[in-house]
C-alpha cells in the first residue's frame, strides 16, 4: 500500500488568520463542534434541479479532457435559495474557511489542478477501482476518476457543497446513471466519516485522493486516520498540498512525519517543482508492520 503527497511550496494564501477568525466567530479550538457524518442520498429531485444549471465554466487544464463546472455566479444563486448565508458570507469576505463551519469546498484549489494533471500524465490506473475523493469540494479529481471508469465516493465537510457544487459538477460531465451506479456521497467531519464508513461499508479504497486538506494541523490526525482505517492493502493515497499554509500553520512535512512516526506507511516523493516555481509533489508509500 502506498500514500503519495502532492505539495505546493510556501505560498501566501488567503485563508483568514485563525486568531482573527476566533475573535470574529467566537470559536475557540476547544469549543469547535465538528459536524457528524452522513451518507447523502442523491435524489431524483436533486438530479433534476442540477440539470437546471445553465451557467457553467470550462476547464481545459487536463490533457485530453475538458471538464465543465458550475460557475460561481450560478452557485451563489443556488446557495441563496437554500439560505446558506454563513457560507456566502465567508466566501464574500474572502475568508476561505470558518473552522468547523465551512471548510473551503466552494472553489477549485490550485493543487487539484496539479493532482489532476499528474493523474492524467502518469496514467494512474483507475478503471474498476474504488476511489475516494476526500475533501472533494468541486469534485474535479473524482470526476476525472469517473471518466476513467472508477467507482467514486465523494466526501466534503459541508452537505451544501456536495448538493450545490459537487453533484451538479458531476452531472455536467457524466450521464445521470453514473451518479446512481458508480457514486456515493458523504458529508461531515473526517473522524465521524471514518467511523461511519468503516462500520457500515465493509469495503476499503483502492485509491484515496485528497487535495489542499492539510492546512489545519489540528486535523492532521483524523485526516491520517481516514487513510489508516480505509485504505486497502496494496492501495495508494495521494495527498496534494502546499508545503506551508500561512495563517493556519499546516505543513506537508509535519503531516508526512505523522505518517512516518506511525510506521505503517512508507513515504516517497513522486513529483517536485522545478526551480523557481511554486509547486512540488511528494509521495509516501504504505508499508506493513
Ligand atoms: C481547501 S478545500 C479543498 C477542496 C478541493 N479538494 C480542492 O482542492 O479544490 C478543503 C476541503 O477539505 C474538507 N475538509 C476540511 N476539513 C475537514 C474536516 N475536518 N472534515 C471533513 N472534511 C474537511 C472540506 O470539505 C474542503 O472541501
Amino acid at each position: 500500500m502506498c500514500i503519495e503527497l502532492l505539495v505546493r511550496k510556501m505560498f501566501k494564501f488567503n485563508f483568514s488568520d485563525s486568531k482573527d477568525e476566533e475573535e470574529k466567530t467566537g470559536n475557540s479550538k476547544s469549543k469547535l463542534n465538528w459536524l457528524p457524518a452522513l451518507e447523502i442520498d442523491v435524489s431524483s429531485a436533486l438530479i433534476k434541479r442540477s440539470h437546471v444549471i445553465n451557467n457553467y465554466s470550462v476547464c481545459t487544464e487536463f490533457p485530453g479532457i475538458t471538464l465543465n463546472y458550475v460557475s460561481s455566479k450560478e452557485l451563489l444563486e443556488t446557495l441563496k435559495l437554500k439560505n446558506c448565508y454563513g457560507i456566502i458570507e465567508a466566501e464574500s469576505q474572502h475568508s476561505d474557511l470558518v473552522p468547523a463551519k465551512y471548510e473551503g469546498g466552494l472553489k477549485i484549489w490550485e493543487c487539484s489542478y496539479d493532482l489532476g494533471k499528474y493523474i492524467m500524465e502518469q496514467c494512474v490506473p483507475l478503471e474498476n477501482k474504488l476511489v475516494l475523493d476526500l475533501g472533494c469540494g468541486a469534485g474535479i479529481i473524482g470526476i476525472l476518476a469517473l471518466l476513467k471508469q472508477a467507482e467514486v465516493h465523494f466526501q466534503d465537510y459541508n452537505i451544501e457543497v456536495i448538493e450545490s457544487f459537487t453533484v451538479p459538477n458531476i452531472l455536467l460531465n457524466v450521464k445521470d446513471d453514473v451518479v446512481k451506479e458508480r457514486c456515493k456521497f458523504y458529508s461531515g467531519d473526517w473522524e465521524a466519516f471514518s467511523q461511519l464508513y468503516s462500520n457500515n461499508s465493509g469495503r476499503k479504497y483502492d485509491i484515496i485522493f485528497t487535495s489542499e486538506t492539510i492546512y489545519n494541523p489540528d486535523n492532521h490526525q483524523k485526516l491520517y486516520n481516514v487513510f489508516k482505517e480505509n485504505l486497502k492493502k496494496g492501495g495508494v493515497a495521494y495527498i496534494a498540498g502546499k508545503i506551508y499554509y500561512f495563517g493556519v500553520g499546516g505543513c506537508m512535512r509535519q503531516f508526512e512525519n505523522l505518517a512516518k512516526k506511525d510506521g505503517i506507511f512508507k513515504t516517497d516523493v513522486v513529483w517536485k517543482c522545478e526551480e523557481g516555481k511554486v509547486k512540488s509533489f511528494n509521495a509516501f508509500d504504505k508499508f506493513f508492520l
